[in-house]
């Protein structure tokens, strides 16, 4: 190809790539990782096979394997970078395309604050660069900045309306952002205007159950689950966190029985290594103890799993459930992990230091709560409570600490602290099952 020849993607924005069929191709690939589809990989290797040396499919590769937050195949990451530098050096790329590149190298050295500050010049530029509003939105959700997570999207609706390809992707995610802001009414809204223009949009779709957990609106949720997830059959592992959703609220009217069968069938289906598959499994089977459900030999996969993540801490949120299931069945395993993630405090990058600010010790305090030293996790937690939202993930998922908390300092007989902390959550959750029952317990 001639060098720096460009072709727009389906939003108008000049890729630098050898053929239209290979940016549509591109195209494509996108709208899968929006879609959250399985196919998705597929569509990635059609367009490197169209043309191998597009920087910006390079740069998506080296993307899609970090998302995948694990080391092999941040190494693999780092391939795609070295790839799409080189690209880039032979044929010239756009500015936006230069950014890309430069996010994907800040993100290889574990600084997503770099990554983001590009990702937002480019959406400050070009609102419409679907993929650096979709990765945006990922690091700052797993930074545990709901505000910034709002205003990132709020700034670049301005480029989208009705006519924009993949528009009610970005309304999806949108929904999602205002209901980590806690804007329900306006984040269902969105979600639901998302899920009329794409029943499959898995994102959205999740978004509008966050908002029917948070108000506690359970058989409106179930309801909800029931008639979507069965469309979300095309979509990767994530339709295993819709049906973890969909467990919340089956606990919230106890029916552990049932959650545990769906555990078996669309939460943990088969043992694997992707980390938000065992997030959900590992945060779930805690749940179902907690609800006083035996889960058998549950833990032993999770805690297999887990094991082979010591040593690697690239994302705190996954390492706080990693802990989780090794202290469930492997003490030994469980010490290696926690004294391997206080060590991994003294790296460089976003999560080196979320981890010595509270993922250290939030991992050491899921452990020494499964060994009955509840004294520990109060002393450890509660000075660090209003730092717990560092850690990423949603108030929903993040709400198992707090659960654990509540129990914790209840156990250790600081009733007090119990009770501030229960009215507290009562206070956001005023319908919520279980929080009636912990302060109904300590009333009496
Ligand atoms: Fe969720």
């Amino acid at each position: 190809m001639d060098k720096a020849t460009t072709y727009p993607d389906c939003r108008g924005l000049p890729v630098t790539i050898a053929s239209a069929e290979a940016a549509a191709a591109l195209d494509a690939t996108i709208a899968g990782y929006q879609g959250m589809r399985a196919d998705t990989g597929d569509r990635l290797k059609e367009a490197l096979t169209l043309d191998p040396d597009c920087p910006l499919t390079l740069t998506l590769r080296g993307y899609f394997m970090l998302l995948f937050a694990q080391a092999a195949l941040a190494a693999k990451a780092k391939e795609s970078l070295a790839a799409a530098e080189a690209a880039a050096a032979k044929r010239g790329v756009t500015e936006r395309e230069r950014r890309h590149i430069a996010a994907l190298r800040a993100w290889c050295a574990g600084d997503s604050e770099a990554a983001l500050a590009q990702w937002e010049a480019i959406l400050a530029e070009h609102p419409r660069d679907a993929l650096a509003l979709r990765l945006a939105h990922y690091w700052h959700f797993y930074i545990g900045d709901p505000l910034k997570l709002r205003d990132s999207m709020a700034r670049v609706l301005r480029g989208w309306d009705g006519s924009v390809p993949g528009y009610g992707f970005v309304l999806g995610c949108q929904a999602f952002a205002l209901e980590e802001s806690g804007d329900y009414e306006a984040a269902e809204r969105a979600g639901r205007d998302a899920v009329e223009i794409n029943a499959r949009d898995a994102w959205a779709v999740h978004a509008v159950a966050h908002v029917l957990e948070m108000q506690d609106r359970t058989q409106e949720g179930i309801a909800w689950l029931n008639r979507y997830i069965p469309g979300l059959a095309g979509c990767h592992n994530f339709r295993f966190h819709t049906t973890w959703h969909r467990c919340l609220f089956y606990l919230e009217q106890d029916e552990g029985a049932f959650v545990v069968d769906l555990y078996d069938r669309e939460v943990w289906p088969e043992s694997a290594p992707d980390y938000l598959d065992i997030c959900n499994a590992a945060s779930l089977l805690w749940r179902l103890e907690e609800a006083g459900v035996d889960v058998g030999n549950r833990w032993a996969e999770l805690a297999k799993q887990s094991a082979t993540r010591t040593g690697e801490h690239l994302l705190v949120f996954a390492d706080t459930h990693f802990a989780l299931a090794l202290g469930a069945v492997d003490p030994a395993g469980a010490d290696a992990f926690i004294a391997s993630a206080r060590r991994s405090a003294a790296a460089t990058g976003t999560q080196a230091r979320v981890m010595g600010e509270i993922g250290a010790e939030l991992c050491a305090a899921v452990v020494d709560y499964r060994r009955g030293a509840y004294g520990r996790v109060v002393d450890a937690l509660l000075p660090r409570r209003a730092l717990l939202r560092n850690i990423g993930g949603s108030h929903a998922q993040r709400d198992l600490f707090e659960k654990m908390l509540i129990l914790a300092a209840l156990a250790d007989g600081r009733k007090a602290i119990a009770a501030e902390l229960v009215a507290d959550r009562g206070r956001r959750r005023p319908n919520n099952t279980w929080n009636r029952r912990l302060a109904a317990r300590l009333a009496a």
